[in-house]
Parts: C-alpha cells; sequence; structure tokens
C-alpha cells in the first residue's frame, strides 16, 4: 500500500528535509512551507522515523477534503475510521489553521465528537481520548478552503532522540534546530569546537552525521509500533541495516565548557551513543580558548534569558570578538544566538548571516572568518 506523507519541519530547513528523503532512496517530493510532501510504503514511514535528523513529525495523510464548517461534524463521521485505529487504542486531535476565523481548539472538540460518536454507534463502545501520550495522534491542517487529515506517525516529536542523559541542561538547543545547523555549515575534514558545548548538542549531531548514524539510534517509541499493521520483523531488519551502514572514521571534535556538569552531560550523550573516543572534553572557559589553526568553531552563546552571563552584552560581545580574534587563527566561526544588536561588537568579518525562528525567538546564525 502507499502512503500519502508529510515530513514537517522548522520552516526555513525544508531543504535539509530534502537531504533525509534523498537519503532513503525517495526522489520525487513537493516542497511547501513547513515541509516536504511525497509517497512512500510502510518501510519508508519507519526509513524516515529511523532516520530523519531534519524534520519534526511524519504525517500520513488520509483524507483532503474542502474545509466546510458548518458540515465538518458529518465529514468526519463519515470517515472510515475502523480502517485506521479501534476502540482498544486511545488519541488525540490537533488542529491548525492557516484561516484566523477557524477556532481550532472548538474543531478539534467537532473531530473528536465525531470520532467517538462512530465508534459508538458502530461497537456500542468509544475509545479514550489521551492528550499526553494517544495511541494514534490525529492531526488537521487548514490552509484555504481545504482540511489535510492527518495521522501522525512519529509521536512525540524527533527532536526527542534518546540520547539525552537524566541531567538536562537548562538551556539544551533543540536537537533538530542543532542537526540544521550543522547541515548549514561545512566542516569537512576538519577539526570541529564547540566552546561553549552545554549538554553538546551541535557536536552531537555532527558527530552523528558525520558517522552515518540514524538520528534516532536510541529512541525505543514511535506511534507507528501501535498501528495493527505494524511489522516488527521489517522494522527490526531496517534498523539492523542502518547500524551496519554506520561508519569508524569521524572528523575530530572538541568540546568545552565552565561548567563541568554540562560535560558530564555530554559524556552521558555519547556513552549512550557508542561514540566517546571522538570527542576530547575539557572544562574551559571561553575566554582562554586556542583552537587548532585551520579549524570550524560552532556555538550558541547564552542569551542571558534562561543562562545569565552577569554582563553588560556589548562589554561581553566586544571581549568574546576581541579574545576570538586574536586566538582563532584562520577559522571559520558560527555563532548562533538570538538576533541583538550587541552582535554588531564582534569585530570579525561576517562572511554570512541566516535568520531563523527558534521557537518564538528572532535567531541568528552568523558566520565569521578570522
Ligand atoms: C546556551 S548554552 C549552550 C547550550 C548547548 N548548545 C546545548 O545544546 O546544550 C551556553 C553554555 O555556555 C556556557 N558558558 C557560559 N559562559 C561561559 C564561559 N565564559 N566559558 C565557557 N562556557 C561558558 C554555559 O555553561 C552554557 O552551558
Amino acid at each position: 500500500m502507499k502512503y500519502t506523507l508529510f515530513l514537517s519541519c522548522i520552516n526555513g530547513f525544508e531543504h535539509n528535509c530534502i537531504r533525509d528523503l534523498e537519503r532513503v532512496g525517495i526522489r520525487k517530493y513537493n516542497k511547501y512551507d513547513g515541509g516536504i510532501e511525497f509517497e512512500g510504503y510502510l518501510e519508508d514511514i519507519y526509513k524516515m522515523n529511523q532516520t530523519s535528523r531534519y524534520g519534526m513529525h511524519l504525517y500520513w495523510e488520509i483524507a483532503r477534503l474542502p474545509f466546510d464548517k458548518d458540515n465538518l461534524y458529518k465529514d468526519m463521521y463519515n470517515i472510515n475510521w475502523n480502517k485506521y485505529f479501534n476502540i482498544i487504542h486511545s488519541f488525540s486531535v490537533k488542529v491548525k489553521s492557516k484561516r484566523r476565523h477557524i477556532n481550532e481548539q472548538y474543531t478539534a472538540l467537532v473531530i473528536k465528537d465525531a470520532i467517538v460518536d462512530y465508534f459508538n454507534k458502530k461497537y456500542n463502545k468509544r475509545p479514550n481520548v489521551d492528550r499526553k501520550t494517544p495511541d494514534i495522534p490525529i492531526y488537521m491542517y487548514v490552509d484555504g478552503g481545504e482540511l489535510k487529515l492527518y495521522i501522525d506517525t512519529t509521536g512525540d516529536p524527533l527532536y526527542k532522540r534518546g540520547y539525552r542523559t537524566d541531567f538536562i541542561h537548562q538551556a539544551p538547543l533543540n536537537e533538530v534546530l542543532a542537526a540544521n545547523l550543522i547541515a548549514s555549515i561545512d566542516y569537512k575534514d576538519k577539526n570541529l569546537y564547540d566552546p561553549m558545548c552545554g549538554s553538546g548538542t551541535l557536536l552531537i549531531e555532527a558527530a552523528m552525521k558525520d558517522l552515518n548514524i540514524p538520528s534516532q539510534a536510541c529512541r525505543k517509541d514511535f506511534v507507528f509500533k501501535n498501528w495493527f499493521n505494524y511489522d516488527s520483523e521489517l522494522y527490526k531488519k531496517i534498523r539492523t541495516k542502518l547500524k551496519n551502514e554506520v561508519k569508524t572514521d569521524c572528523i575530530d571534535i572538541y568540546g568545552s565548557d565552565n561548567d563541568d556538569n554540562c560535560i558530564e552531560m555530554l559524556k552521558g550523550s555519547i556513552k549512550k551513543l557508542g561514540i566517546e573516543e571522538k570527542f576530547t572534553l575539557r572544562n574551559r572557559n571561553i575566554f582562554d580558548f586556542i583552537p587548532k589553526e585551520n579549524s570550524v568553531i560552532i556555538f550558541n552563546p547564552p542569551y542571558d534569558i534562561r543562562i545569565s552571563i552577569n554582563k553588560n552584552l556589548d562589554e561581553y560581545y566586544a571581549k568574546l570578538s576581541e579574545k576570538l580574534k586574536n586566538q582563532c587563527k584562520n577559522c571559520t566561526i558560527h555563532i548562533f544566538t538570538i538576533n541583538n544588536e550587541y552582535l554588531d561588537s564582534i569585530d570579525i568579518p561576517c562572511i554570512y548571516s541566516k535568520q531563523i525562528r527558534n521557537a518564538n525567538l528572532e535567531c541568528v546564525l552568523n558566520t565569521y572568518q578570522t
């Protein structure tokens, strides 16, 4: 059976999702703002979920209809839900609309009622609603006069890679965002440094990419495992094949932070992934940071929101700039941070700048060359 699928992503990184598709051999797709639509088989659903570095959710489109508010209940009731799940499953409904006058919560309730009534009529029993960990998450997207109804094949978003330890950094980068940032920089055959590595998300994502480790190597839960047609043998076969494709050689990776706890978190994650020997880690203040010549450096300094730097940001960036300029010889430096005027205090030629929205913050990835 062929499925119409949609890999959603952070706006502006659709081109990276295409890499995800190509990696599993999918060449035909339609690019939209916020994701890529394509067709695939059950096998592709498993592969994409297991390997996508740049996507957030993989959705299966089960219906596409004109959006008719007055007939929505009837339209939803008429869907053959039994084909997708049953009263033994829990479900949830989320609605996202580009049309402003549509009340997303109310619309979700209408859909939920239609589904409950459909099953009640058929079996005299209803499936439970579970908003947190549903077996079958249903998602409706309304754009213009059209609605698209999806079943999420993923569950928890794909940034939940499973490599974090029990101790969580106070301001970790979202793993999918970090992977997309890493995909935006060139570090081929160079040493890669993060001198404010925190829990190491950027470096871990770089290592996983370089070593061809599937993004979800440490993750066990996907909601496609709840489906009637879940083929555990096929999924196991895919995982084994991907494991055999992991490479052994990787660039040299250096992480440092002035907080020992961060180094411990990073160590815990790379232990889970079995890639400790690729990393050189140490406690060091960024102001004492001297990388090897001709290296690539990437870091995201504290935003002064979740982690305070106890300093005037102007002064802080000026001092950082002076240190980087003097201590990083012939290096490419990528700084990801909130888009702020203090970045102007960095007195190193900026050769590239990309605006990025991180949750509700306007951020920027600036590239400097010393
Ligand atoms: C925004 S966090 C980085 C988060 C990281 N990218 C991650 O995903 O976990 C900034 C980090 O800079 C570190 N830091 C702050 N001041 C520092 C300094 N002077 N030298 C080195 N590290 C510093 C903090 O300990 C923190 O872990």
